[in-house]
């Protein structure tokens, strides 16, 4: 199975690649796809396209568009979920300790990292990002 995995613009800038990419590799995934790009307004409004009647949505926006990002495939067993969970919580202040937002994250606005939430969003973002 395949998702659809990333560095956001905070990780990147802090210079957390190597850490990230490390952990998903221990885990065992292969990581099949790899770029470091911007992201577009529109590839922006696109991808969180879900959440664009949240209060949060602008500043949500401005921050995935803020500086470079690292798009991957990732490919392994139950890859959507697994990723998730290595991944922790949305709000770094409670995600599993060990977990990469446990870890290297510090506040919800910035987590360091995207997975995908189920197939069908891994396939839609894989698409809008790999195609
Ligand atoms: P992501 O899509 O970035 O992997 O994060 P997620 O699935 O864990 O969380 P999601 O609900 O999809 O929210 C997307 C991102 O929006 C930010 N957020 N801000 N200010 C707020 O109340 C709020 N809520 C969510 C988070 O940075 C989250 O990663
Ligand atoms: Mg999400």
């Amino acid at each position: 199975m395949k998702t659809f995995f990333m560095i956001k613009p905070d990780g990147v800038k802090r210079n957390l690649i190597g850490n990230v990419v490390s952990r998903v590799e221990k885990e065992g995934f292969v990581i099949t796809k790899m770029k470091m790009m911007s992201i577009s307004d529109d590839l922006a409004k696109k991808h969180y396209a879900e959440h664009s009647e949240k209060p949060f949505f602008n500043d949500l926006v401005d921050f995935i568009t803020s500086g470079p990002v690292v798009a991957m495939e990732v490919e392994g067993e139950d890859a959507v979920s697994e990723i998730r969970r290595i991944m922790g919580a949305t709000n770094p202040s409670e995600a599993e300790p060990g977990t990469i937002r446990a870890d290297l994250a510090t506040k919800l606005e910035e987590n360091v990292v995207h997975g995908s939430d189920s197939e069908e969003s891994a396939e839609r973002e894989l698409s809008l990002f790999f195609e």
